[in-house]
């Protein structure tokens, strides 16, 4: 090791986590068929049975790679399970078939929670008040929110048809910020995300063909480490921003002198976690729950987020809190200013009548590739003006949509998933609420010593009688609404997202906010970092 590499070495070295998923993963499972196995309990079954038992174990040595002779702090050992934050509280409701039937009423296309969007071919961006737009935040945070969310869990096997323990089902993701999404298992086990024309393997795999588009393979699935990634055009290119995030940090590392690859994958691999960690901690969180919150929990500590020994996923996070994000959904957006033939790539995020076996959808959804296919970054974060010439489309970036109880009406018609289960996504995350017996919303600010919301703040559930024990996913969007006039989230809901989050980057031995809170990011300027730096820095903006 040279001079300069010594130097610059981390005082602390820590070994990734171990990662269950990371074998399963490698069988490039897409959102389609992810979905499908959620939708089966005997496919689930069957997808774990077919799981070599050695094979958990087996993917924390894999991911060691480089360091093997450090051992994992948190390996799994096959107990990277969901887990409950309120054990002792009892289920909203039972899992009867008039309470089924009234989740389906309540989720259902045209109900109560749908926004009514205009259908394509509408354009999607009409003003709609039943949708009405977040000042606060730009429309690239939904997809970031997203991103993240694809990082930390993923339960691609319980059923919507039955109860479930959470503890019996695998989180197939790291419950940390450690982008294990992006970088799979590493150089050794995943070799198909990266490049073998740079040093050992330590750059990205990027299309040199396509440069605006991920890796795909002849039949177009997306070659990167989470098929969920590739759902939409957005998180899609989110996730490309990344890879070209990591490879433009490896070739900073290399300026700095460093020629050792094992070396320079890890540093580079660390500065990127860490810059990234930064974004989640003082950007993404402060304007989701409130910088207020975040301090709070940062200076008294956390209240109801405390796992023993490993970390895991807390289904009150997984299946209610952390799902707001579906009501930030816009109905459509400007993917590009001017890929469309010279005019705007501008659609609804899915359509259902478009051709979603054909290469290039008339929609935004994921899993395609035609050269309109990408995105101008103007349009989501504050990375610059409406390009001259697109001044008819307004000015960037667009904001963000409300928190409510009002989903984009495309959601309501998602165009993958097997065709018996429910095709709205606000029924299935009301299902998974009996899958995993969660709460009522009453019940769990209660337990948090919170004031509850009152039957008259949910009068609108009195006929389907949820409006005193209320499903905690819609009660977080509604009290979003009222404390926070969908600005960010309220009381509960923003307790639940900072505590598991700040949680998951104080349990990870690697994060920087273990190995020095005092750190500053050194890649964005006047030590900050925020996402347009990120994009800055990755060279796609
Ligand atoms: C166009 C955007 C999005 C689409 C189409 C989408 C779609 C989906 C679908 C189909 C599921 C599985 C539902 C089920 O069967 O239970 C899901 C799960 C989930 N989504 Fe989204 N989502 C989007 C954006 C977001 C955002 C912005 C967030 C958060 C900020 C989010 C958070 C979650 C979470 C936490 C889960 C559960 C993940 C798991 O444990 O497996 N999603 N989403």
């Amino acid at each position: 090791m040279s001079t300069t590499e010594e130097k610059m070495k981390p005082k602390v070295v820590v070994a990734p986590y171990g990662n269950p998923a990371r074998s399963l993963a490698g069988r490039a499972i897409s959102r389609r068929q992810a979905l499908g196995l959620a939708g089966s309990a005997l496919a689930g079954v069957a997808a774990l049975a077919s799981m070599p038992k050695t094979t958990l174990a087996q993917s924390s040595a894999a991911v060691v790679e480089s360091r093997a002779d450090v051992p994992s702090p948190l390996t799994y050992n096959g107990q990277g399970t969901f887990g409950r934050l309120f054990p002792r509280l009892p289920a909203f409701a039972s899992d009867s078939p008039e309470v089924r039937a009234n989740l389906l009423e309540l989720g259902k296309r045209e109900g109560i929670m749908d926004a009514e969007d205009p259908p394509p071919p509408a354009n999607p961006l009409t003003p709609n008040p039943n949708n009405p737009d977040n000042p606060n935040l730009t429309a690239g945070i939904t997809f970031l929110g997203q991103f993240l969310d694809h990082d930390i869990t993923f339960d691609p096997t319980s059923s919507l048809q039955s109860q479930v323990d959470p503890a019996t089902i695998p989180n197939f993701r790291t419950p940390a910020f450690d982008l294990d999404s992006v970088y799979g298992s590493g150089r050794r086990a995943s070799p198909h995300l990266y490049d073998r024309t740079s040093p050992d393997g330590i750059k990205h795999l990027i299309d040199a063909g396509w440069p605006k588009d991920v890796p795909r393979t002849s039949q177009n699935i997306a070659i990167i480490g989470d098929p969920r990634n590739d759902e939409n055009l957005i998180v899609s290119k989110l996730h490309l921003a990344f890879l070209k995030f990591h490879n433009a940090v490896v070739d900073e590392v290399m300026s700095g002198g460093a020629t050792n690859p094992t070396w320079v994958f890890d540093e580079a691999q660390r500065l990127v976690r860490w810059h990234y960690q930064w974004i989640i901690l003082n950007e993404f969180l402060p304007k989701t729950v409130g910088q207020e919150l975040v301090d709070s929990v940062l200076t008294n500590g956390r209240r109801f987020y405390k796992p023993r020994g490993v970390p895991f996923i807390p289904v009150e996070f997984s299946v209610a809190a952390y799902r707001f994000g579906h009501s930030q959904v816009r109905p459509g957006y400007i993917a590009n200013f001017s890929g469309d033939n010279g005019q705007p790539f501008l659609k609804h995020i899915f359509d259902k009548t478009a051709n979603h076996n054909g290469p290039d959808p008339d929609d935004l959804s994921g899993g395609s590739r035609a050269p309109r296919r990408f995105v101008d970054w103007q349009t989501f974060f504050n990375v610059g003006p409406t390009p001259p010439g697109h001044e008819n489309l307004g000015a960037s970036p667009k904001p963000n949509k409300r928190i409510d109880t009002k989903l984009s009406s495309p959601l309501f018609e998602l165009p993958f998933g097997p065709p018996n289960d429910p095709q709205t996504l606000a029924q299935r995350n009301l299902l998974r609420h009996l899958t995993f017996g969660l709460p009522s919303g009453q019940q769990v600010a209660k337990a948090m010593k919170i004031e509850p919301l009152t039957p008259d703040d949910l009068s609108d559930l009195q006929p389907l009688g949820f409006d005193g024990q209320t499903p905690l996913w819609f009660y977080i969007l509604k009290e979003a609404e009222l404390q926070a006039d969908g600005l960010m989230l309220g009381a509960v809901g923003g307790r639940i997202v900072a505590e598991v989050f700040i949680g998951l980057l104080q349990s990870d031995p690697a994060s920087y906010l273990r190995q020095n809170p005092n750190w500053k990011p050194d890649l964005g300027q006047n030590q900050t970092f925020e996402m347009a730096d990120l994009l800055r820095f990755a060279g796609v903006v």
